[in-house]
């Protein structure tokens, strides 16, 4: 496929529309290789990511619906949420945690190392489109609540960008995209 087919037709499918297909973890690692390739400011190559597939997943979803149990409010708490957080991971093949991580770079702010975490992630949503992979990014629940980024390893100066969902799909209903305005009304030409 042309790149510019791919940039287009890539789209966000929930996992609700994934199918229980497993895929190689090959694939995953293909995927996660392009991240590398992403722009990166004095070579801090910030982008980390952390892989959950087979018996990790209940681990996750264990986790983060227990740790948004925990930090709610009871006159808050919603069961609805809790029970999605606690079943959605189990839908994917493989959920891979995004996380920019905080070098400390005398010269490079953090801003612009979640800008080349970002482009990985676009590298990722590219590549897996390519091989028929489909992605759900979320930012939901407890994404960038402290406790998750010590679950995951880091350090509370570090930032979750958000977890990628990864399954099959046959999803085709989204697959023209949407957008609420063309390009003209976001350039300006001098
Ligand atoms: C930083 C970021 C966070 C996102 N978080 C969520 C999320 O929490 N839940 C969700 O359903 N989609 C999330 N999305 C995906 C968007 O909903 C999706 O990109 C948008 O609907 C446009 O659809 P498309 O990507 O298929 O063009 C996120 C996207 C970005 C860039």
């Amino acid at each position: 496929m042309e790149l510019e087919t791919i940039i287009k037709h890539r789209r966000n499918i929930k996992p609700q529309f994934f199918t229980p297909d497993i895929i190689p973890d090959q694939e995953i690692k293909d995927i996660l290789e392009s991240a590398n390739w992403a722009p990166t400011h004095g070579f801090t190559e910030p982008w980390r990511f952390v892989v959950f597939s087979g018996s990790s997943r209940q681990d996750f979803a264990t986790f983060q619906s227990d740790t948004y149990r925990s930090k709610v409010a009871p006159e808050s708490f919603q069961k609805i949420k809790y029970d999605k957080l606690l079943s959605t991971p189990l839908l994917a093949s493989h959920i891979i945690a995004v996380v920019a991580k905080n070098t400390e770079h005398s010269k490079i702010p953090f801003l612009e190392e979640i800008v080349a975490v970002s482009c990985s992630v676009q590298n990722i949503l590219l590549s897996a489109a390519e091989k028929n992979i489909a992605v759900h990014w979320t930012t939901g629940g407890v994404t960038y609540s402290d406790e998750m980024k010590i679950y995951l390893g880091f350090e509370k100066k570090d930032t979750i960008l958000g977890f990628l969902y990864l399954g099959r799909s046959n999803d085709k209903i989204n697959q023209k995209g949407n957008r609420r305005s063309g390009m003209e009304n976001k350039i300006i030409w001098k």
